[in-house]
Parts: C-alpha cells; sequence; structure tokens
C-alpha cells in the first residue's frame, strides 16, 4: 500500500481508531492460536486457487453455472460446489426477447428524459470508490424505469432469489434470520457501459462493510469461528447474525441484508467487455480478516480496510487472493451472476468489445427485520420517483416519462415493495 492509500484510510478511519484498537486486542486475546491459524487458513485457500488455476488451464470455468430449468434438480455436490464458490451463474431466467426489449426501454428511458443533460448539470457525489485504484464505473442513477421493475418483480426473478437465499443456513436457535421465499425489492441502478470505455473500471473490493468486519459486534459473531471459535466449523453460508450488522452510516453503502449481490445481463458480454471479475472463494474474507490481526499490521490499520468505503484487496497484504481472481464467462442477454457478500469483485479496467455491456443490478433481499426497515424508507421515495434512499439524492427521475408507478405493480410487486396485502 503506498503512503497516500494508508494516509487516506488512517483519516477515513480516525472516528473509529478507538474501535479497532479495541477491537484487535480483544480478538488477539481471543484467539491464542492465531499465527498457526492463519497458516491452516492459507494452506486451505491455496489449495483452492491451485484447484481454480488448473480448471482455468484446462478451459473448466471456475464459476459455477446452472440453467434457468436445473434448479429444482440441483445435486448436493452442485450445491457444495456453489457454496465453497460463493458464486453462481444462472443461464436464462429471461429469454433474449424481453430483455432486447427492457435494454431498449431503459435507453429510451435515458434519452427520452434527457438524462445525461440532468446529469452534468448537477449529480449529487458520493466518494465510496474513492481510494480504488479505477475511475468510476458508468452507472445510471435511474431506479423506477419500467424495464427495471418489470425484471425485479418477475416471477422468474423470485424463483432465481429463492433458489439463493435458500443456500444460506438461514435457521438458528433463535429462530429465522431471514425469510428465504419472500423477497424485499431492493432498488439498485443500471450500468450502460461503452465499447472503448477505459474509465469504468473498478479494482477488486467488497462491498456490506469495510472495518465493521472487525468492530462490529454482530459480525464478530457472524465471524465467530474465525475469531477463536473452530476454523473448521466455519460456515460462509451460516446466516446467524447476519442480518444484525450495523454498517457505519454512508452515502452509497448498502442498508439492506443482501444475500447475494447480483446483475443480470441485458447485452451480450465476455471477458474483455468490461464484465464482472471475481475470486471465486467463499471464505477467502476469513484470511483477509485473520491477516489484519497479525503481528506486522499496526495496531490501528485494518490492511488497509477504511470507513464508508469499499474494503480493498490490497496489493501489499493480499497478493495471494490475485492468483484466482479472473473475469466471470460470457454472459448472454438474460443471464445473472451472484456472487456472496463476502466474495472478492471488481470491474475489467477496459471494455475492448464492440457492443454496448449493460446490466441491471437487481440482488435478492430476503424478508427480515433489517430489510423491512430499509423498504419503509424506500417506498416512498417510490411513490415520488426519488432516487433510492441508499444513493447520492439525484431524484432526476421526478418528473420522467414513462416512471413506473404504484399501480402498475402486480401483487407480487406489491408485496417485494411492502405493500399490505
Ligand atoms: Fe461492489
Amino acid at each position: 500500500m503506498n503512503l497516500s492509500a494508508r494516509e487516506k484510510a488512517a483519516e477515513a478511519n480516525a472516528p473509529h481508531r478507538d474501535k479497532i484498537i479495541a477491537a484487535k486486542r480483544k480478538l488477539r486475546a481471543q484467539i491464542p492460536d492465531l499465527k498457526e491459524r492463519f497458516e491452516h487458513l492459507t494452506r486451505d485457500i491455496e489449495n483452492q486457487l491451485d484447484v481454480i488455476e488448473r480448471e482455468r488451464a484446462e478451459g473448466i470455468e471456475p464459476v459455477p453455472q446452472l440453467d434457468f430449468n436445473e434448479l429444482s434438480t440441483v445435486s448436493e455436490a452442485q450445491i457444495q460446489r456453489i457454496k465453497q464458490r460463493g458464486c453462481l451463474v444462472i443461464r436464462n431466467v429471461f429469454d433474449d426477447e424481453r430483455v432486447n426489449a427492457w435494454n431498449a426501454d431503459v435507453a429510451t428511458y435515458f434519452e427520452s428524459n434527457n438524462y445525461l443533460e440532468r446529469q452534468k448539470k448537477g449529480a449529487a457525489v458520493d466518494n465510496y470508490f474513492s481510494t480504488l485504484a479505477s475511475d468510476k464505473p458508468q452507472i445510471y442513477g435511474v431506479f423506477w424505469s419500467r424495464a427495471q421493475m418489470e425484471a425485479r418483480t418477475d416471477p422468474n426473478m423470485a424463483i432465481a432469489k429463492r433458489f439463493m437465499n435458500r443456500l444460506w443456513k438461514f435457521e438458528n436457535l433463535q429462530g429465522q434470520e431471514f425469510n428465504p421465499d419472500a423477497d424485499l425489492l431492493y432498488a439498485d441502478r443500471v450500468r450502460f457501459r461503452q465499447p472503448g470505455d477505459a474509465s469504468l473500471g473498478l479494482s477488486a473490493h467488497v462491498d456490506s462493510g469495510s472495518i465493521e468486519r472487525w468492530i462490529d459486534p454482530a459480525y464478530q459473531q457472524v465471524y465467530r469461528e474465525v475469531f477463536g471459535g473452530d476454523l473448521q466449523a466455519y460456515d460462509p453460508f451460516d446466516a446467524y447474525q447476519r442480518t444484525s450488522t450495523v454498517e457505519i452510516p454512508s452515502p452509497a453503502v448498502c442498508r439492506m441484508f443482501r444475500s447475494f449481490q447480483a446483475w443480470t445481463a441485458l447485452t451480450r458480454q465476455g471477458p474483455g467487455d468490461g464484465t464482472l471479475q471475481l475470486l471465486p472463494v467463499a471464505n477467502a474474507m476469513a484470511w483477509m480478516l485473520l491477516r489484519a490481526l497479525l503481528d506486522d499490521i499496526p495496531e490501528d490499520e485494518l490492511c488497509g480496510a477504511a470507513a464508508c468505503r469499499a474494503m480493498m484487496l490490497s496489493d501489499q497484504y493480499h497478493s495471494l487472493l490475485k492468483r484466482g481472481y479472473g473475469s466471470i464467462p460470457l454472459m448472454q442477454p438474460g443471464d445473472t451472476v451472484w456472487w456472496h457478500p463476502d466474495v472478492l469483485h471488481g470491474v475489467e479496467d477496459v471494455h475492448r468489445g464492440t457492443g454496448y455491456s449493460n446490466v441491471m443490478y437487481i440482488a435478492p433481499a430476503p424478508d427480515c427485520a433489517k430489510n423491512r426497515a430499509y423498504s419503509d424508507l424506500q417506498r416512498p421515495a417510490f411513490e415520488q420517483g426519488l432516487s433510492a434512499p441508499d444513493f447520492a439524492p439525484d431524484n432526476f427521475e421526478v418528473d420522467f416519462k414513462n416512471r413506473f408507478l404504484p399501480e402498475d405493480l402486480s401483487p407480487l410487486g406489491r408485496q417485494q415493495m411492502g405493500y399490505p396485502a
């Protein structure tokens, strides 16, 4: 990490410095076998990376893939591979014709409402990604187009989300952490990336909290087997306490619990077309968490993790993980990709392809108290056409033509928006 990145992290972490020091002391005290534990986990990660590299060399795609029609007949071995990799491509959730129409609908929504001019005049700014090496992606802050709402509330999307939610262990002694069969809609944006674009990449990172993963009491429970319990028992898909984490408030940090991050391809896009990159190793986060507790890291540092920023892969401390990092396979319109909230991901720096690389971000946010609280904030924004409450308050869509309105909702859509039945 160069000095400026380190200084930036120190500045972002200044209000939380005491908590970081206290958490690190507490965690180090409760892990007497830290060194051996980290070495053991390093071997485990190395073994997984060896397999991933071998698969790539043999032309085997390390990101698991299923067709939408296979979701009801998946084998236990397939489930185990998906859980180990922490990601999945589900193909053909929607047919091409429908997705092509959605893609055209979103483009028309931008154009007929002069989106770009409005954005030039005054977009609100967030600096969530400001410590990443690459620049911001070309993401449009629209939330309520017909295409987005139709895709989010489609029955096929509900089936895919239910499948993904049920990969989690969602029941524990306290009851259900979330309801895997009912989703609360999370309104996110769209990416329309032009061929030749070189300004939109994102370095490898995770969302859903950075320093919180060490200092937040609920996150300490999420990672209880990493932070001193039985490391072998650590299961990234055990949902216990996952919906109780408290993120430090910040623009562009998701306030819902998303069981996965995900997008739906609006256009064909393969490696090289400015697409998503992933590290398909679900427990790599455990390794990053322990790495920051080793003796060579100052007491007030967490390997570059900075409050209110995406948590980045550090060249200095996490170079091992780069071995397994790579682009997802070719996606066709209507295919979807899903990755666990702990999975490192980013966007290719350059779009070298010939067509637009477009996606709608649609992620599962299963019903639970945390997600209901956000849904209650999101509903009035939807009714007025405001930006979704997690995002910069551009509010471009208030008077947009052809916006999706509450009366357009299906019964499933009403339920997903948190309206009474
Ligand atoms: Fe991200």
